[in-house]
């Protein structure tokens, strides 16, 4: 059958398959369309984000469509690897979970996108403004990465630190790239200080409108929890969302010597989350992180800032020898994995692929994306004629002229 064919019979098969009720879908970008569908619109509305205008995160899709390929017809490889390492972790694609706070969308939630990621064998990242605890999620997913803040005093900085540890997390992502800059120009959803009787019947048209989102959490007899187990200290009940929130926003900022100390109090591999300028690139080098980040998470943080592919090249090539570099936003398809990888990244995350994967249908879905994604990378590296992810170079991409941005070379 020739390609294009064959496409039309996947469209019609999906379409098919859709109308009957299969949770089976065929893109990231049909998986978006569902938990749009699924989800109420305050749950959809807090996970769609996007800060201000949302430029950033439209860029961020958007570069990786400028970007193009030269594939090749012969010679090409039977065999094709994508194995790889993060933070000396094995995975067998080079994906890993981008942490997010995903508290509305189902009741297993951080939990479930562990599972996957472990079924798929590749790593988890919990949010320190999760709903599962750490000890849930690595229970889950051996292989979980926990993040921090720099949030609270020293002290209750060490204490969660101490926490993950002995729940047997693999490394920690400190996340750096926030602003308090969240005022979008569409609306920001409602999100309730905590969710009891009052506040669901309160929500009760908008869910009764979404009935299979209802019945998940009715099934699991739960309510959607807006608690942060994680950011509890000892004997202290789990805070709110806003109550953790306003413990981070009244948080002096870090210096570059808060960060070391912080590096070093770890005493584990640890990642800079949220780098997009190559002096700062090279500042996590020399406080002893092991891997960075090339973010703007995901378009939440100060609109304006270009998508992270643009940076990324010039920082890999900067920083890349001396310490793991890995891509984060934007991702939607496996050959945007690939321009990641072309450009140097080790590795890339992924946080709103694996959100709708987890909104159209549970742990299914949020395996069925990196199912995608692992498919989609093999095309690519077959494509290319590259027997492995390690065989790719800047030279298989085609890249248009002033496309990548040196910041603070
Ligand atoms: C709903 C949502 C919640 C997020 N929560 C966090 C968080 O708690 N900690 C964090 O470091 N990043 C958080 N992020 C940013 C993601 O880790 C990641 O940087 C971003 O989603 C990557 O872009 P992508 O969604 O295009 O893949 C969040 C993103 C979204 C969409």
């Amino acid at each position: 059958m020739c390609l294009h064919s064959r496409s039309v019979y996947r469209l019609a098969l999906s379409e098919r398959l859709s109308r009957m009720g299969n949770p089976w879908f065929e893109t990231v970008a049909e998986a978006h369309r569902r938990a749009k569908k699924y989800l109420p619109p305050s749950v959809y509305g807090a996970i769609v984000g996007g800060a201000q205008e949302g430029l950033t995160l439209a860029d961020n899709k958007a570069a990786f469509g400028e970007l193009g390929f030269a594939p090749h017809v012969a010679n090409l490889h039977t065999d094709r690897s994508q194995s790889t390492s993060v933070m000396g972790h094995r995975v067998s694609m080079p994906v890993i979970v981008s942490p997010t706070g995903i508290q509305g969308v189902c009741p297993e939630g951080e939990v479930a996108v562990a599972r996957a990621a472990a079924n798929r064998g590749t790593v988890m990242s919990l949010s320190s403004f999760a709903s599962r605890t750490v000890e849930d999620v690595v229970e889950a997913n051996p292989q979980t990465f926990i993040q921090l803040y720099w949030s609270g005093s020293r002290e209750a900085m060490i204490e969660r630190m101490d926490r993950a540890k002995a729940a047997g997390v693999g490394g920690a992502i400190l996340t750096l790239d926030w602003s308090f800059s969240d005022g979008r120009d569409w609306g920001s959803p409602a999100i309730p200080e905590k969710v009891d009787f009052k506040t669901m019947l309160a929500h009760a048209p908008d869910a009764a409108r979404h009935p299979r989102w209802l019945m998940e959490f009715l099934k699991a007899k739960k309510l959607p929890d807006l608690t942060t187990p994680n950011m509890a200290l000892p004997g202290q009940e789990s805070p709110t969302f806003f109550e953790a929130y306003w413990e981070w926003m009244q948080t002096p900022p870090p210096s570059w010597e808060d960060i070391a100390w912080l590096v070093s109090e770890w005493d584990g591999p640890m990642m800079l989350k949220g780098i997009i300028r190559i002096d700062d690139a090279k500042r996590a080098v020399d406080v002893g992180m092991a891997a960075i980040s090339v973010s703007n998470h995901g378009g939440n943080n100060l609109d304006c800032t270009p998508a992270s592919i643009r940076a990324l090249g010039p920082i890999a090539e900067a920083v890349g020898q001396e310490i793991e570099v890995v891509l984060d936003g934007g991702i939607r398809r496996g050959s945007d994995v690939v321009k990641a990888l072309a450009f140097g990244a080790r590795g890339v995350m992924i946080g709103r692929a694996g959100l709708w994967g987890l909104a159209a249908n549970g742990q299914a879905g949020v395996e069925n994306v990196f199912d995608l994604l692992r498919s989609e990378i093999d095309s690519a590296l077959l494509g290319l004629g590259k027997a492995s992810i390690g065989d790719l170079t800047r030279e298989d991409v085609v890249i248009p002229p002033n496309f990548e941005l040196s910041l603070g070379a």
